[in-house]
């Protein structure tokens, strides 16, 4: 099963992506990871990425759709894959079709977090992730256990994405409504397009997107 989590930035793409690895043996396949691997590796497209990615505008099309079908070939056939932040455009949307149908995958489900956008500030801006493990916590909404201490690796590091303040949230946001959300009907004209409240508890979000992974098709 071959799935995409679409969504504005802090609908939770990446928190319900993780549950589905640990849940499902599913592989997240996030271009916003693969990118900032990039960007702390130095290589020619982490350089490229860089400044782009701190504005909170989006990369090249070609560069991420390059990266998403590199991920694919290093996967063995059967894997069900999540895509987390990808396609973000219509050109993008168009480009995953080709690079699905030459490796004979399908795409199954395309699942819309709604969110509150005046929440997502605060959902953004409190984030932060173990820096050993990359297990992700929130200020509010997710404190690790024990204060300092990180739940799985029980690192003591913890860091915060340059690109999680304000003023960038807000034009990542801008370039969600301008270029990402168009690509919907695309996908809603296959009939394969699910809703799922966002801004709900984690654990009930979760719980509605595996009803769709399990149902009928949307
Ligand atoms: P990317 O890394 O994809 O960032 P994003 O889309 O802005 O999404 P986020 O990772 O910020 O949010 P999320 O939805 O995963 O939320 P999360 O689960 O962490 O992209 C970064 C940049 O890379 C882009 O701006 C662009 O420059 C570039 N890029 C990436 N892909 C690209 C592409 N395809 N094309 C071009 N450029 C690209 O949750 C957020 C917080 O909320 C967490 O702390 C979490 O604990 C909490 N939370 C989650 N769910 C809930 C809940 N239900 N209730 C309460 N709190 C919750």
């Amino acid at each position: 099963m071959n799935i995409i989590l679409l969504g504005p930035p802090g609908a939770g793409k990446g928190t319900q992506a993780t549950r589905l690895v640990d849940s499902r043996g599913m592989v997240q396949l996030s271009t916003g990871d693969m990118l900032r691997a990039a960007v702390k590796a130095g290589t020619p497209v982490g350089l490229q990425a860089k400044a782009l990615m701190e504005a909170g505008a989006l990369v090249p099309d070609e560069v991420v759709s390059g990266i998403i079908g590199e991920a694919l070939d290093d996967l063995a056939p059967e894997t069900g894959v999540i895509f987390d932040g990808y396609p973000r455009t219509q050109e993008q949307a168009r480009s995953l079709d080709t690079i699905l149908s030459d490796r004979n995958r399908t795409l199954d489900h395309v699942i819309e977090l709604e969110v509150d956008e005046d929440a997502l500030v605060e959902r953004i801006t409190g984030r932060f992730t173990c820096a050993t493990c990359g297990a992700g916590y929130h200020d509010i909404f997710k404190q690790p256990k024990i204060e300092g201490e990180c739940d799985k690796c029980h690192g003591h590091e913890f860091k915060r994405r340059p690109d999680d303040n304000e003023e960038t949230v807000r034009t990542r946001m801008a370039e969600y409504r301008g270029k990402t959300a168009p690509i919907l009907p695309i996908y809603e004209a296959r009939g394969i397009v699910s809703r799922v409240d966002g801004m709900a508890d984690m654990e009930d979000v979760s719980t509605s997107i595996a009803a769709i992974l399990d149902g009928p098709r949307a």
